[in-house]
C-alpha cells in the first residue's frame, strides 16, 4: 500500500485525476468506479479540467458506481445515480449509455445486485476504483463488520453513517436506511485502488486502514491486502499515522 499526503484537498483532487487521465490515454475505453459524498468531489472537478484541456478523453471511457441507496427514486436528487450524472457523466460530457450502476428501486435486492456483479465482469472489470472512506471506516457501504469477502448485496447503514449523510437531506428521517453496495470483495478486484480521505474526522479511520490489523472492524484495512491501493490523505487526516 502507498500512502502519499498532500497539503489539501485540492492537491489530492488534482493527483488522482492525473492518474485518470493517465489511464484514460493508456486504455481510452477504461472503467472507472466511482464514489459520492463529498470528499471526491474535487477529483471530479480537477477530471473535468483536463477532459477541457484535451489532457484526456472519455468518449470511451465507462464509469462505474459503487454504490446505490435502497428505495430512493432514481430522479430523487440525492439517489447517488443523480449525484453521479450531476457530478461526473454531465461535468465530463459522458452518455448515461456508459454508465454502470446496480438499480436502487428494485423490488428484487438480490437479483438486481447478482445483475450488478453480472454487468461489472462484462465491462471487464474495474480499472480504477476511487474510495472515500467512513468515520468508521467504511468503504463503498460496507459497515463495519462486513466480510472481507463480500459480493454486492444490501446493508444496513449505521447510525452514524446516517447521521454523517443526513447533511445532504432536508432532516435525518429522509436518509435511507438501506443501500446496495459492492462488496469488499468486488472492490478488491479491481485493478487500482485509490482512497481519498481529508479532514481531522477521518484521521482515526486512516490511521486503522494503514497501520491497524486487517480486520473486518475496519473494512478499509482490506486494502492492505490489494497489489495496488494508493492511500491519498491530507495533512489532517494523516495526523494520527505513526
Ligand atoms: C459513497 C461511499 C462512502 C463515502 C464515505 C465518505 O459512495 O462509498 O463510502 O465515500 O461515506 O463520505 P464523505 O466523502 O462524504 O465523507
Amino acid at each position: 500500500m502507498e500512502v502519499v499526503i498532500v497539503p489539501d484537498a485540492e492537491a489530492g483532487g488534482e493527483l488522482i485525476a492525473e492518474a485518470m487521465a493517465a489511464l484514460l490515454r493508456r486504455k481510452p475505453g477504461a472503467v472507472l468506479g466511482v464514489a459520492t459524498g463529498s470528499t471526491p468531489l474535487p477529483v471530479y472537478r480537477a477530471l473535468e479540467a483536463k477532459v477541457r484541456a484535451g489532457e484526456a478523453g472519455v468518449t470511451r471511457a465507462r464509469i462505474a458506481q459503487l454504490d446505490e441507496y435502497v428505495g430512493l427514486p432514481a430522479e430523487h436528487p440525492e439517489s447517488y445515480r443523480s449525484v453521479l450524472r450531476r457530478e461526473v457523466l454531465e461535468p465530463l460530457g459522458i452518455s448515461a449509455d456508459a454508465f454502470l450502476g446496480p438499480d436502487g428501486t428494485t423490488t428484487d435486492v438480490p437479483a438486481a445486485c447478482a445483475a450488478y456483479e453480472a454487468a461489472l465482469t462484462a465491462a471487464g472489470g474495474v480499472d480504477l476504483q476511487l474510495l472515500g472512506i467512513g468515520t468508521d471506516g467504511h468503504i463503498g457501504f460496507n459497515e463495519p463488520c462486513s466480510s472481507l469477502a463480500s459480493r454486492t448485496r444490501i446493508k444496513t447503514l449505521t447510525e452514524q453513517t446516517r447521521v454523517d449523510n443526513a447533511r445532504f437531506f432536508d432532516d435525518i428521517s429522509q436518509v435511507p436506511h438501506h443501500v446496495i453496495t459492492q462488496g469488499i470483495g468486488t472492490i478488491l478486484e479491481a485493478r487500482h485502488l485509490v482512497l481519498l480521505a481529508t479532514g481531522e474526522g477521518k484521521a482515526d479511520a486512516v490511521a486503522a486502514t494503514v497501520e491497524g490489523p486487517v480486520a473486518a472492524v475496519c473494512p478499509a484495512s482490506a486494502l492492505q491486502l490489494h497489489a495496488h491501493a494508493t492511500v491519498v490523505v491530507d495533512e489532517a487526516a494523516a495526523s494520527k499515522l505513526k
